[in-house]
């Protein structure tokens, strides 16, 4: 069958960054797809820490049934780390999750574009920034597309699929053949800023800090009330700390920039935690403390 065909043409995934997307996106090619994955950092430290993190999220499939030892171990053994771009030279596919800079990512492009072998699909899970950009800097703009995943990847049941100017039916095609494969529901999107999901959640996340900067109500009740008066399994600020309130001030910059409407521009209280470092759970605080850090911003 055709379908059967162009899923077996995936077989090894490099994913380079072994941060939260990555280390996730690694787990769900290892183990829901069963490829080989070229796991690539500079930082080897954050290679150990996404190991540890993978074996122990399978480890909690194999405790609960879902997931046998057998299929755990194989799993594992098929992750490689990597530490060289040039050492993703069999890749079939690659996936970058690095930093949300469009210059980083297009300098890793030119590099993956030099290295990767003719037949190579390069994959982008940036959260807004253009597919059809970081085509341009490539000698292969029908095989770059976008791969948008969602936290915690192994957990999220969706992957938004943007396809650039350029991107082939056919990459298009395999793309989504292998989304299914991890196990997860594709949208497709055009190259416009935020995609679909970012271009409505940002404005909704935004909305939340200025109910909170304007004195509208206190954090807890705007989240609780967008959690029990919407169903949603977090409220807005606590999502967006989350996310990472630096990723949500660049992808409404994106959305500022690339629609013009002043909608998008960014609430002062979102800017200034960021300008403050206080960016979430990841540094430990954020609109909310997960950690001991003072600050003396009051929401
Ligand atoms: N990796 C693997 N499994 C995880 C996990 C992780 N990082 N985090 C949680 N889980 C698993 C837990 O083991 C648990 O599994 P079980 O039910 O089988 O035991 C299950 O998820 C539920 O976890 P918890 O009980 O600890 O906590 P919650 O029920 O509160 O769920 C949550 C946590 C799944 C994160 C949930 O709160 C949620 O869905 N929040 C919204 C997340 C969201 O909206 N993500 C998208 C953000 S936007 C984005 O990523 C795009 C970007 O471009 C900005």
């Amino acid at each position: 069958m055709a379908t059967q065909a162009t899923e077996r043409e995936i077989a090894v995934v490099g994913v380079i960054g072994a941060g939260q997307m990555g280390s996730g996106i690694a787990q769900l090619a290892a183990a829901a797809a069963g490829c080989v994955v070229l796991l690539l950092d500079s930082d080897t430290a954050a290679l150990s820490r996404a190991v540890a993190s993978i074996s122990s999220s399978l480890r909690r499939l194999v405790a609960k049934g879902q997931l046998s030892q057998a299929s755990y171990e194989d799993s594992i053994e098929r992750i490689k780390c990597v530490s060289s771009v040039q050492e993703l030279c069999d890749a079939d596919l690659v996936i970058e999750a690095i930093v949300e800079s469009e210059d980083i990512k297009k300098k890793l492009f030119v590099e993956l574009d030099k290295i990767t072998k003719p037949s190579a699909i390069l994959a982008s899970n940036t959260s807004s920034i253009s597919i059809t950009r970081l085509a341009s800097a490539t000698n292969r703009p029908c095989q770059v597309i976008g791969m948008h995943f969602f936290n915690p990847p192994p957990i999220m049941k969706l992957i938004e699929i943007i396809r650039g100017a350029d991107t082939s039916e056919e990459v298009f095609t395999k793309v989504k053949y292998f989304s299914e494969r991890l196990g997860k529901m594709i949208i497709c999107s055009q190259d416009y800023p935020g995609f679909i999901v970012n271009r409505i959640l940002m404005p909704m996340i935004n909305e939340a800090f200025w109910a909170l900067y304007t004195g509208v109500a206190t954090k807890e009740d705007i989240d609780t009330g967008m959690k029990l008066g919407t169903n949603h399994p977090m409220g807005p600020l606590q999502l967006a700390d989350f996310i990472g309130l630096d990723v949500c001030l660049s992808v409404l910059g994106v959305l500022h920039n690339g629609l013009g409407d002043s909608k998008y521009s960014p609430c002062p209280l979102l800017v200034q935690y960021v300008d403050a470092g206080r960016l979430g759970k990841k540094r430990g605080q954020g609109v909310y403390s997960y950690g001991t850090r003072s600050s003396s911003i009051k929401p």
